[in-house]
This record gives C-alpha cells, sequence and structure tokens, in this order.
C-alpha cells in the first residue's frame, strides 16, 4: 500500500467527521503471553488502515480543518539503548518522513497534548469498549478539558463511536487491497498443497499443520487465525485447534488455515482423504458439500443480497441430504425446520478484510445489504455427521466436510481469489498421489 491510499483514507474519514469533530484512534496494546513474555504484537486494523504504521504504543489523531496539522501522531521516540535491546523504532522524525504525519510527539506527552487537542472540538469520534484503560484515559482528558470552562474553553459534548464510519470504507477493498488479499490467497493456497502432498496415515495432526505454518513464514506471513487441523471425528469439532491426534487410514482431514499478508487475511478450508483416497461415503458427503459451494459461489454478484448464496448452499445440502436418506421429507418444510441444522449448524460465510471475520455491516435498516463490487466474502458451507448422530446408520459417522474459498465481488460476478486450492474429488486425488 503506498502512502497515498492512506492519506486518500484519512481525508476521506475526515470528510465524514465534519467540522469542530476529532477522531482518536490508539494502535492494539501489547499482550503479555506469561510472565514477561509476550504475544507477537499485531497492530489494531483500524489504526494500521488509516495509518499504515505497525509499532506498538501510538496512537492517530485526526482533527479536520485545524490549522497547520490536521493529522497528529503519537508515537515512540527513537531511544539507543531500547532499540539495542527491542529492536528499531521508526521515531518521530521516520514518522513525518515516511509516514505523512503532519504533527507527532513521543507517546509519554499523551496526557499532557491529548486533551489539548480536545478544546473546543464539539464532537469525539472513538472506538468505545476495545480497551477499557483508554476508555478511561479519554474521560480524564475531557473532564480536564472541563475543568477549563471558566477561561472560556469548550468540552466536546457529543461521543460517537468511530467503528461504523471506518468499518464502511473497509468493507469496500481497493484495487492494491484486493492485490495483497490474492496474494495471501495464493501463499494459504500453496500451503494447503503443501499439507496434502505431506500427508500420511499415522502422522499427527500437528505434523500436517507443520507445513502449513512452514509455507506461512518462508513467505513472512503469520497465521490469520489459530489453524484448524482436525481429522475424523474431530473435523466436526467447528473451532477444534489441539491440532494433536494421530491421522488415521480411512479418515478424512479438514484443514481451516489462512494466511496474513501484510495485516490482509485470507481463510481457506480444504478437506481430504488421509491416505489421498476418497471412499464411496466421503467422496458422495463431499460432492454434496463441493455442489453447494459452487451454487453459493454463483450467487455472489452485485444486486444479489448477502443472504442469497447462504440460501442457495442450504438448499443444495438438504438436496443431497434428502438423496442420500439423511434427511427424510419435503424439502422446503425441511428447510423452513432448519432440519439440515443437525449436520450444518454455521453460516455460509462472512466478510473478509483485514479482520478475518471481517467488519462492516450484514443488513441496511433491517434487510440483508446488497452485494457491490470491492467487497470479499467467504463462502464456507460443510457436513458435519458426528458418530452416534441419532439415526445415522454407521458408515456416515465421523464424516466432517467444509470446503471455504475467499470470494471477491466484481463489476459482473466474482472472482475466486484463492482458486489455486485443489478443491475437486479429482484434482485432491491426483495431488495426493
Ligand atoms: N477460520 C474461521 C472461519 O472460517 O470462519
Ligand atoms: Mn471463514
Ligand atoms: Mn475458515
Amino acid at each position: 500500500m503506498n502512502k497515498r491510499e492512506y492519506k486518500q483514507r484519512r481525508n476521506s474519514l475526515m470528510k465524514h467527521l465534519g467540522k469542530n469533530s476529532i477522531a482518536i484512534i490508539p494502535t492494539a496494546s501489547e499482550k503479555t503471553r506469561n510472565r514477561d513474555s509476550h504475544f507477537p504484537f499485531r497492530p489494531d486494523s483500524d489504526f494500521v488502515y488509516l495509518t499504515g504504521f505497525k509499532e506498538p504504543e501510538s496512537v492517530a489523531v485526526l482533527i479536520p480543518g485545524r490549522k497547520n496539522a490536521q493529522y497528529v501522531l503519537f508515537c515512540r521516540e527513537n531511544d539507543k539503548i531500547m532499540e539495542i535491546w527491542n529492536g528499531r523504532r521508526v521515531g518521530l522524525e521516520g514518522a513525518k518522513a515516511d509516514y505523512n504525519v503532519e504533527e507527532v510527539y513521543p507517546i509519554d506527552m499523551l496526557d499532557e497534548v491529548l486533551p489539548q487537542l480536545l478544546e473546543n472540538r464539539e464532537r469525539v469520534f472513538y472506538s468505545i469498549g476495545n480497551d477499557e484503560s483508554f476508555d478511561k484515559r479519554l474521560i480524564e482528558w475531557v473532564n480536564k478539558v472541563r475543568l477549563k470552562a471558566r477561561a472560556g474553553i469548550v468540552a466536546p459534548q457529543e461521543f460517537i463511536s468511530l467503528d461504523h464510519l471506518v468499518h464502511e470504507m473497509r468493507l469496500f477493498k481497493s484495487p492494491a487491497e484486493i492485490r495483497t488479499m490474492r496474494k495471501a490467497a495464493n501463499i494459504a493456497s500453496e500451503a494447503h498443497i503443501k499439507a496434502m502432498q505431506a500427508c500420511k496415515p499415522g502422522m499427527r495432526e500437528h505434523a500436517v499443520e507443520a507445513e502449513i505454518s512452514h509455507t506461512f513464514t518462508k513467505h513472512g506471513c503469520p497465521p490469520a487465525y489459530t489453524s484448524i487441523v482436525g481429522g475424523g471425528e474431530n473435523a466436526c469439532i467447528l473451532h477444534y485447534n489441539e491440532n494433536d491426534a494421530e491421522l488415521e487410514d480411512g479418515h478424512l482431514l479438514l484443514i481451516d488455515a489462512g494466511a496474513e499478508q501484510d495485516c490482509y487475511a485470507s481463510d481457506i478450508t480444504r478437506t481430504f482423504p488421509v491416505n489421498g483416497k476418497f471412499s464411496t461415503e466421503q467422496k458422495i458427503i463431499y460432492e454434496i458439500v463441493l455442489k453447494a459451494q459452487l451454487a453459493a459461489i454463483k450467487k455472489v454478484k452485485p444486486g444479489n443480497h448477502w443472504n442469497q448464496p447462504h440460501e442457495a448452499a442450504v438448499r443444495e445440502l438438504t438436496k443431497g441430504l434428502i438423496e442420500i436418506g439423511l434427511l427424510k421429507g419435503d424439502s422446503k418444510k425441511l428447510i423452513e425446520n432448519e432440519a439440515y441444522k443437525t449436520f450444518y449448524m454455521h453460516r455460509t460465510g462472512h466478510w473478509l478484510g483485514m479482520d478475518v471475520h471481517d467488519v462492516g455491516d450484514y443488513k441496511i435498516n433491517g434487510k440483508w445489504r446488497p452485494l457491490k463490487p470491492g467487497m470479499v466474502l467467504t463462502i464456507e458451507p460443510g457436513l458435519y455427521i458426528a458418530a452416534g448422530t441419532k439415526g445415522v446408520a454407521k458408515k456416515w459417522w465421523d464424516i466432517g466436510v467444509r470446503i471455504e474459498d475467499d470470494v471477491l465481488v466484481t463489476e459482473d460476478g466474482y472472482d475466486v481469489l484463492s482458486k489455486k486450492a485443489p478443491k475437486t474429488v479429482e484434482e485432491i486425488e491426483k495431488i495426493m498421489a
């Protein structure tokens, strides 16, 4: 992403904020893992979206119409000793030179400077509830301004969540964002292929996960979320992530894993036989899910609404379940009664972007929102037949299948960003042979 794009985003947001407003956007705080070890730092998505700045301990402030500087950043100062111990810092000069920052302060001056920036601003835009300690500090800063009333200084009167404005912007991806997401999907596709090629009966789930992690790391990507690598019965646990069981001959393996490229997620699921060959029952279930997935993807086009892909998937899954005798009765009634939920208990997708379950409303004025070019969503139907499911013959037990792709809405339809990950029975068996 180039500097100009971040500047355009800030300008476009500032237009929406209007005069006499101020927006305060802190990045994420560092999280302790245990004792004095930290989780790898991941900046806040809204903050990166507006600044491109990825260091911890930073706060961006946007003040539309302010003389001299409308974009103010608080960040860490250069510090020789700290940089020897903990790594390089952009520093104050670097922030101005490389990030288009117009006015910059050391993060240690936040309590001193922010109340001054709040003076005589009518509206504060801020995402409340993400960080309790930051929420409290904001209240203290506002109270500090209130104490100056007799000096004729006015404190802000309105507090508005910044979420909606920024999240609507994030929902529509620019060409540069789409390029990044395509790259993330390509890397994840390569990882899924490596996993298929490495998988053998007797391996443990985490040994196959290593192929995924190795590919991500080789490309400099962290995982966008904790990878799910579940064989046999574990494929029927939707958020399984122990990833430590032995993979058995004759079982399926479900892998839900996506790379994060430059703070943009991919989210791909593939399901394949541990021994490289689908059994008759596995193939039957797999083909039903694939048919449902393709039918749902076909519904991705401008003008169709958000729920149409889900409705198409449910229709195909229900039809398939009736054909093999796992559901009995009239398909319309079964859909109405949500009978499919015994085997398909989640929805067919979600927005995808900087966050894996990305931001953006799904309904507008109570109605499913229409799809528009630039939106990216996942399409991920599945069927999960846990052992012991009432009324289900044993031959179907422990078959869990999900197929998930990342799909861009284009001017006239869709583009599957994750198309490089093999998906048909033939493609998968060939790659595993
Ligand atoms: N990997 C999370 C999801 O598929 O929604
Ligand atoms: Mn997903
Ligand atoms: Mn997923």
